[in-house]
């Protein structure tokens, strides 16, 4: 008997997925130095890189793109993008940006000044670094249970609120032009942050005058974990759990290319009036005028479509479902992960099982590779070859804490069976844990090297 909500839909378009031989994946492997990112999908069975801009959309969705409007300024398919937004999100202005990080890009471009900091629970690399590309800091208060990957706490996303308020007071209001929390923590295992936390850091943030912004990616996740963990919420709809999450911030950046279950597309919205003059001048020089931020007018109208989707009861429990039914298929092989299962993707505790394999040695990397010779399986490394880096004083290289493998579930893509053929292949390499070696870097860049590092097995 199936373990979890049965799909809420049926498939009508198919899209052939093959396995190719050992050999072949051998093959793929070795030219692709070792690094999955530089396989061809072709060569890819189950592909988990990624839940962004990965799903499947509806029938609705598709019918929707008939209907985009691609009149340069002040589209019909703007206006139903706007009435959606304003309807889940409530806030007083908005755009639509091509994507997650172009949303950040114009935010920081507008509030980010040299040398102020930008708190927030975690966050992503695209926001880190749009932070770093303006001169500012971005500091990382997460509770922390989210470093401990047995801890089963509900909210593992959850800002350390007396973190926060010494840090707000050791840096001053002043130097901070906005904080900022990631729903959910994608950096921490895409665990979700409570309805009691989003409104005490929205209370504490407000009480130094520093608007509050939330990266919104996984929103509608958030939303369904809190109906599921939170007292006083089991009886809301989640898109009423949203609108209380956004009420009590001032504005919001996201990639609509997770739970707005699109393949390309974004928002930032805001309440200030000045601050939308500034991001409406910004998003023209680099994304587009403000009625289509570097869309087309029909990927505003499958956002529209796709931001109600995502809200879904019946979709949320089958897609939290097919995640935690992933977990507990794995964790029955003992396979370490980190607890409880987040809502987009399953964090493998790769150091757990490869303790053999020093950081140095790259263990993500390992079992990500070994991923793909089993099962010509793509799962993302999350650990030294993407942290790992030299101290800025003493040149002694800093490891990560975790050295985790990253399972992203796109939405409404793969199907049970899928699930299981993942869980057993995962299951055989637990079995010769033991035999896997670990890899030396051939090629590494300065910067995000793992996109285009090159290795050699050890
Ligand atoms: N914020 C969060 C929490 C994200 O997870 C991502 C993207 C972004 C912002 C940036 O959005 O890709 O549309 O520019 N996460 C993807 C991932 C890439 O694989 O987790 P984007």
């Amino acid at each position: 008997m199936p373990h979890y909500p049965p799909e809420p839909f049926r498939i009508k378009v198919v899209e052939p997925i093959k396995l190719v031989s050992p050999a072949e994946r051998q093959a793929a492997i070795a030219e692709a130095g070792y690094n999955v990112f530089a396989l061809k999908a072709k060569d890819i069975f189950i592909d988990l890189l990624t839940d962004s801009g990965t799903g499947a959309m509806s029938q609705n969705q598709w019918a929707a793109l008939m209907q985009g409007d691609e009149s340069y300024a002040g589209a019909r398919s703007y206006f139903r993008l706007k009435e959606a937004v304003e309807d889940i999100f409530g806030f007083k202005h908005f755009v639509p940006t091509h994507q997650g990080r172009a949303a950040e890009n114009i935010l920081s471009a507008v509030l980010v000044k040299p040398g102020c900091s930008v708190p927030s629970n975690m966050h992503f690399d695209t926001t880190d670094a749009n932070i770093r590309a303006r001169g500012g800091r971005p500091v990382n208060l997460v509770i922390e249970e989210a470093f401990d990957p047995a801890n089963p706490h509900p909210f593992k996303g959850n800002m350390d609120m007396v973190k926060l308020k010494a840090y707000i007071e050791e840096t001053g209001p002043a130097n901070i032009p906005l904080g900022m929390i990631t729903v959910t923590n994608n950096a921490g295992g895409g665990q979700p942050v409570s309805m009691e936390n989003i409104k005490a850091v929205a209370a504490l943030y407000h009480s130094y005058n520093i608007p509050f912004y939330i990266d919104a990616a996984r929103y509608a996740e958030n939303a369904y974990f809190i109906k599921l963990r939170e007292p006083g919420f089991a009886d809301k709809a989640p898109i009423e759990i949203a609108r209380e999450m956004f009420s009590y911030a001032d504005g919001f950046c996201m990639s609509a290319k997770k739970d707005a279950i699109v393949n390309i597309g974004g928002l930032l919205a805001m309440n200030d009036d000045e601050i939308f003059k500034h991001v409406s001048n910004e998003l023209i020089l680099r994304e587009g005028f403000v009625s289509y931020g570097g869309l087309a007018g029909r990927d505003l109208d499958a956002m529209a479509v796709g931001l109600y989707e995502g809200l879904d009861e019946d979709y949320l429990a089958y897609r939290l479902g097919q995640t935690a039914y992933l977990a507990g298929l794995l964790r029955e092989q003992g396979i370490g992960l980190i607890e409880p299962p987040g809502g987009h993707a399953i964090y493998l505790d790769a150091g757990a099982l490869l303790p053999h394999i020093p950081h140095a040695e790259f263990p993500g990397q390992s079992l990500a590779v070994e991923m793909y010779l089993e099962g010509a399986i793509r799962a993302c490394e999350i650990g030294s070859v993407m942290f790992a880096h030299p101290d800025q004083d003493t040149g002694e290289m800093i490891y990560p804490r975790l050295e985790l493998v990253r399972l992203a579930i796109p939405r409404r893509t793969y199907t049970q069976s899928h699930l299981d053929y993942l869980a057993e292949s995962i299951g055989k390499i637990a079995k010769r844990a033991g035999d896997l070696r670990g890899y030396k870097f051939t090629y590494a860049p300065e910067l995000l090297r793992h996109f285009t590092a090159r290795f050699e097995p050890l």
